[in-house]
């Protein structure tokens, strides 16, 4: 088989063989493809597309490039969610306990994050002592016992999208939409889970900005799931304004502690309930979704949910005193107002901005070696919706430098009003299931 002749066959609209696109996988990770053929590849599917067998293959052929997580020594159904990515979105933590709250085991395995804020380790080692590098008996030990685990990914998941990704980007090629599925599902089958949910963003802070997109892409990523044996929901999700209204890593850690506590952050909640009922149905823990969710509302309320993280945290060597009270977190040396400089509703907050003014705080990374600060932060103080009076604080800036210039900058930029009365955006779009 020659490479030359499945570009031409791509290029020319055609559905391509099994064993072509693995031939290409298997070649272009083993280094025997060029990068030029490669790119040459990746845009004849930009413009062509793949059907849902060919985008199935290539995911698997990508799996297949690579080792995959044994998770076998857990008992009982395991379910994962993956979030397409969004600003203040703590939902894994508050999710975790709650599925596991009905008996259903989580086992995490998370990055950190690049950009922006941290992800999810980033965010956990907020809490002094909390350990996440583990051995794998370890890691399956603590979910047998405690139903939830969070753990540093380790092994070579999906190789062959790593070294596609990184083509991808610098060819112009990223925005197709059977790679992006292909992508996210490759590494999510590795990571050996038997059910899956998607929170796939939708909006200007999101990966995907219309609907439409979103909705093309959460229904190919459903198609991969099922296709190849794992039972998969994706929930579209509103990202045109952040998620809550923490920004930062002791900032998050905190907001979600007191949903688990029974606090009410109104979309926030929402989200998460939605998330952990369609987890705990597709593990068969409920006959139906609204057995699940008066389940998990009420293990919100009785602290049934909170209990768990709080053994969750306690397991993992984590200073539990942090999270019943929030006053222990790492604390910012500064708390900065940043008011309105008019009138109006809050018809925008751009979640990028706002992510990116919390990453100059230093709660992200701006390059791969950057330290995190886990004190610093972002407190919305109004959303969408929400009428503003000059003056009155949008935002309150915790900071370690008494003058963080740019962020009140870039939060400013972040927030649009309207003389017209707003209405909140719609939270939950779709459900996807097949
Ligand atoms: N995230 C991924 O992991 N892959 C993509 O292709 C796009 C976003």
């Amino acid at each position: 088989m020659r490479m030359v002749d499945v570009i031409h066959k791509k290029r020319n609209g055609q559905a391509l063989t099994d064993e072509e696109i693995q031939f290409f996988v298997q070649g272009y990770t083993k280094g025997e493809i060029p990068d030029y053929q490669a790119s040459a590849f990746m845009m004849a599917i930009y413009f062509q597309g793949m059907t849902p067998q060919e985008t199935a293959v290539l995911t698997k052929a990508m799996v297949d490039s690579g080792e995959t997580i044994d998770l076998s020594g857990i008992k009982g159904h395991k379910v994962d969610k993956h979030s397409t990515g969004g600003v203040g979105d703590k939902v894994t933590f508050i999710v975790g306990p709650l599925v596991a709250s009905a008996g259903v085991p989580v086992a995490k395995m998370s990055g950190r994050g690049l950009g922006h804020t941290g992800g999810t380790l980033d965010k956990l080692e907020a809490i002094a002592g909390l350990q996440i590098e583990m051995s794998k008996e370890q890691f399956i030990d603590n979910v047998n016992k405690y139903k939830l685990a969070v753990a540093g990914q380790t092994g070579n998941l999906a190789p062959a999208d790593k070294k596609l990704y990184a083509l991808r980007d610098v060819t112009a090629t990223v925005e197709a939409i059977p790679l992006i599925a292909g992508s996210i599902m490759s590494k999510k089958l590795a990571s050996g889970a038997d059910s899956i949910v998607l929170d796939v963003k939708t909006g200007s802070g999101a990966f995907m900005k219309t609907l439409e997109d979103s909705e093309a892409l959460a229904k190919e990523m459903v198609a991969i799931g099922n296709n190849l044996g794992r039972k998969t929901v994706a929930i579209i999700s509103d990202m045109n304004q952040p998620l809550g209204f923490e920004v930062g890593n002791a900032n998050e850690i905190k907001e979600a502690a007191a949903i688990l506590q029974g606090e009410n952050v109104e979309d926030l909640r929402t989200l998460s309930l939605e998330i952990a009922s369609h987890m705990t149905v597709l593990a068969g823990a409920f006959s139906d979704y609204k057995e699940a969710r008066d389940t998990l509302e009420a293990n919100l309320e009785n602290g049934k949910a909170y209990e768990v993280f709080r053994q969750f945290v306690i397991a993992q060597g984590g200073d539990v005193s942090m999270i019943d009270d929030p006053a222990k977190l790492p604390q910012a040396s500064f708390h900065i107002d940043v008011e309105s400089e008019q009138e109006g509703f809050v018809a925008e907050i751009d979640a990028e901005s706002i992510g990116i003014a919390a990453m100059y705080l230093g709660a992200g990374r701006a390059t791969k070696d950057d330290q995190i600060n886990h004190a610093v932060g972002i407190t919305l103080k109004k959303k969408i919706g929400d009428f503003v009076q000059k003056g009155e604080v949008l935002v309150t800036l915790h900071a370690d430098n008494a003058t963080p210039k740019d962020s009140i900058e870039k939060v400013k930029q972040a927030y649009r009003f309207s003389n017209e009365k707003v209405e909140r955006p719609t939270l939950i779009h779709k459900v996807i299931r097949d």
